[in-house]
């Protein structure tokens, strides 16, 4: 069968139209017959050999694709020849190519409403967009959010999910002749980075108070830089490096957290500010609890005023278990 293989990896490598063995589905696998594959931009730094995970090589590239069942591997059982499906590739390849082998976990069966090349297009940034803003955060209407290179694939498909939410879009591009698409697609801000400082737009936006969730595909600068636009309570998800590797301590931290999809954040008291809504909730539901006792707070002892150096020492010594109390005369 013919396939577009990558042989090597660097800025000036490209894939090569190749005669390649047609593959033979495994156990619990399809094989494909693949009619439309769609280019990621993880596929772009697979052949730059940017990409945090390389596959061995050669390989044949196309992390996603979709077609027909042509046969199925011992113990498949959920799909049948001639069903139509889309596919995200094992090691995010396979796609570029007459047929694909996949394990069936990775196979998605296409709805009659679906169209093969919609099939082929959504998986990888209709399926991040999702969990980003549903599995990573819980998007809500009066959230805010700004999505960089807002004028790509994926930020499309986040700005028509968040949309849909009710919630406020903002995004960034450096490419101003993606700003009309965005605003089409439904974004409500859309600030131009070759021209503007999108820290001091974003805040502006949201009156000084930032944003409360930004995707940051970009890393490099861009990463650091887009904490300075977060909102108290604010979340930032980095998921790509599109200008370059954050450098640093951010690095290490971003490399423990990635492939978990955990997530890093702090806390401070003061930011839920004292007096507000959210302030007033949190007073409310603990006042609640401690009023019909599901909440009790255990004091461990209580000192005598003349004895508050002790209560100092109290804590430090570790031995109490609960609130050292000092009885004010
Ligand atoms: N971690 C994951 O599982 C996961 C899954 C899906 C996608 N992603 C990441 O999400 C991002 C978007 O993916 P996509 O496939 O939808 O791509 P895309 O957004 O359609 O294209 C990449 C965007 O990156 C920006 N960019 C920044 N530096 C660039 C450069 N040197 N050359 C070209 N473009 C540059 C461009 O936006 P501007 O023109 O606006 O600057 C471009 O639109 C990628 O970084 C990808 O790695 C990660």
């Amino acid at each position: 069968m013919r396939a577009f293989v990558l042989r090597s990896v660097s800025e000036s490598a490209e894939v090569e139209l190749a005669e390649v063995p047609k593959p033979e589905p495994g156990p619990e696998q399809l094989l494909v017959k693949n009619q439309y594959a769609a280019l990621n931009w993880a596929d772009t730094q697979i052949r730059r050999g940017l990409y945090g995970n390389l596959p061995n090589l050669p390989v044949v590239m196309g992390a996603e694709f979709a077609g027909v069942v042509e046969r199925t591997g011992p113990g498949v059982t959920e799909f049948c020849a001639g069903d139509r499906v889309a596919a995200i590739g094992q090691h995010y390849c396979g796609g570029f190519a007459e047929y694909a082998t996949v394990p069936q976990e990775r196979a998605i069966r296409l709805p009659e409403a679906v169209s093969t090349t919609q099939g082929a297009a959504f998986p990888v940034t209709a399926l991040t967009a999702y969990h980003l803003l549903f599995s990573a955060f819980s998007l809500r209407p009066e959230h805010s959010i700004l999505i960089h290179a807002i004028g790509g694939a994926l930020g499309s498909a986040l700005i028509q999910l968040a949309k849909d939410v009710g919630t406020r879009v903002l995004g960034t591009t450096y490419s101003p002749h993606k700003i009309p698409l965005a605003k089409e697609a439904g974004a409500d801000l859309v600030i131009d980075r070759s021209q503007a400082d999108f820290v001091q737009e974003a805040t502006a936006a949201t009156n000084g108070s930032g944003v409360d969730l930004i995707i940051d595909s970009l890393g490099g600068d861009t990463l650091w830089r887009s904490f300075d636009a977060l909102a108290s309570f604010g979340t930032l998800i980095n998921l790509g490096e599109a200008e370059g590797w954050p450098q640093g301590e951010v690095r290490k931290l971003r490399d423990v957290l990635h492939s978990r999809s955990a997530a890093f954040r702090c806390y401070d008291l003061e930011a839920a500010e004292p007096g507000s809504a959210r302030w007033r909730k949190g007073v409310d539901y603990i006042l609640e609890r401690l009023a019909d006792g599901r909440l009790k707070v255990t004091i461990a002892k209580e000192f005598a005023f003349q004895d508050c150096v002790d209560m100092f020492h109290a804590l430090e010594s570790r031995q109490f278990l609960g609130k050292l109390l000092l009885k004010i005369p």
